[in-house]
């Protein structure tokens, strides 16, 4: 079999020196490099597969038990945890309540299992808290086969930095080696803060993140936020941005959502490709640092992500309608490239 392997990029990342950051192609695939060697071009987004990257239910445990979901195929990024148990609005005997399925057709029949394109959730970061999530990640990793996981943390305290630091100070001890990365959430559209609309918060946790961590850093924004107040302040500190879901506002400014008690929830899915992928775009006119392509939906997204420039897919709200898709897209991806790659 034949690989062409085009070295694309070659940067310096690190301001201490560390391995660098690169992200090649694979024939026409890209994948990105971390400081720390991992590399990866398929991600599961965070609550995609729960807080072990198990499965978030457990039906999809029996999924997994079949081979329909394979977790080894992925980077996975682990649910957000916060410095304190935070309870949001996710209830185990009423999980309805803060997810609602939809279409894109803009009028009211727009909800609906069968014919839906995208999700809208408003979660809110319901988890026990980082030491819950650290412990059990600890002892889970005596059981459980390898799995590539990257934390995900976030704050919106007044605090917001210490408690960043604390936390991924923490990630961070010598024992606990287990992680690829640390995702910095820096743009939940669920939280009742003012992360979404002040750049300088972003900045001063990353800055503190990085002080604290010795694991590669991955900062994920919102299309809502100003990146050109951002990234070049986060450049060097952060070695990947992934991308989250849409402020119901910004899609639907003028129709109620079904989450609006709950303060209208965040879009994802086919539904919010227009503004994920225009940001993509955005992102990669603005910055080096390489960009995480969400929002797939149908096998071809794949290759229309990459086509608009983006250095790694993810897989998100897609698993909640079709949780075997992720890993039957993926190995069909490798399949077809390493078939175009034969001689
Ligand atoms: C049910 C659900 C739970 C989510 N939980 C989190 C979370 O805990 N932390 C986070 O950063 N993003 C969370 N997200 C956002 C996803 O990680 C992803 O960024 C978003 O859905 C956009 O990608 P997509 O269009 O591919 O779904 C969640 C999304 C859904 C649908």
């Amino acid at each position: 079999m034949k690989i062409t392997l085009n070295f694309v990029n070659l940067k310096q990342k690190s301001s201490f020196g560390r391995s660098l950051t690169t992200f090649f192609f694979i024939g026409d695939k890209k994948m990105i490099t971390l400081s720390n060697g991992h590399k990866f071009e398929y991600m599961v987004a965070s609550g995609g597969l729960g807080f072990f990257g198990k499965g978030a239910w457990r039906g999809e445990y029996f999924l997994r038990w079949l081979g329909l979901i394979d977790p080894s195929l992925f980077t996975i990024v682990a649910k957000t945890v916060t410095f304190e148990r935070r309870k949001g609005n996710y209830r185990w005997w009423w999980p309805s309540g803060c997810i609602r399925f939809l279409n894109w057709d803009g009028d009211d029949s727009r909800f609906g299992f069968f014919s839906c394109e995208g999700v809208v959730n408003a979660y809110g970061l319901t988890n026990p808290g980082y030491e819950w999530w650290e412990n059990w990640c600890w002892i889970q990793s005596f059981f459980q086969k390898r799995i590539s996981l990257i934390a995900s943390v976030f704050s919106d305290s007044e605090r917001a930095p210490q408690e960043i630091y604390q936390m991924v100070k923490s990630l961070s001890d010598w024992f606990r080696t287990e992680i690829v990365g640390i995702e910095i959430n820096g743009s939940c559209p669920n939280s009742q803060g003012d992360i979404l609309t002040t750049s300088r918060k972003i900045i001063e946790i990353c800055e503190a993140a990085k002080r604290a961590s010795k694991h590669p850093l991955l900062l994920k924004l919102s299309v809502v936020q100003n990146v050109d107040e951002i990234l070049p302040r986060v450049n060097g500190l952060v070695e990947a941005i992934s991308i989250n879901s849409v402020p119901w506002r910004e899609i639907f400014p003028d129709a109620k959502s079904p989450l609006a008690r709950l303060g209208g929830g965040g879009i994802s899915g086919k539904s919010a490709q227009d503004w994920t992928w225009d940001f993509v775009r955005k992102l990669k006119d603005k910055t080096d640092i390489p960009v995480i392509g969400p929002s797939v939906w149908d096998y071809d997204d794949i290759e229309k992500l990459r086509k608009i420039g983006a250095d790694a897919i993810s897989f998100g709200s897609v698993s909640t309608k079709y949780p075997w898709r992720p890993t039957s897209y993926v190995k069909r991806d490798m399949k077809e490239r390493a078939e175009m790659t034969l001689p």
